[in-house]
């Protein structure tokens, strides 16, 4: 393990070097990102960024988690949070 983290809801979450949000979180055992407005929950599914079922939000701004690098120290949240 390299000993990166980012911060996922205030807690902080391992990942290896060119691994994706949604896999580190995976990894992590969260496999619920948030719930949508019709209570369903935003998740990995698809992994290629078709579906935009793993929305989450990355220092306030919304992003596909499956595509989105993980980087030391990002603040990641779910979309419905509106912040970490
Ligand atoms: S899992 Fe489908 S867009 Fe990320």
């Amino acid at each position: 393990m390299s000993g990166q983290t980012f911060v996922w809801k205030g807690k902080d979450v391992p990942f290896r070097s060119g691994e994706s949000i949604a896999a580190a979180l995976e990894a992590a055992g969260v496999f619920s990102f948030g719930t949508d407005t019709f209570g369903q929950d935003f998740r990995y599914f698809c992994g290629i960024g078709a579906c935009q079922g793993c929305l989450v939000r990355v220092d306030g701004l919304l992003r596909e988690a499956c595509l989105t690098v993980a980087r030391p120290g990002m603040r990641v949240g779910s979309p419905e949070d509106g912040h970490d």
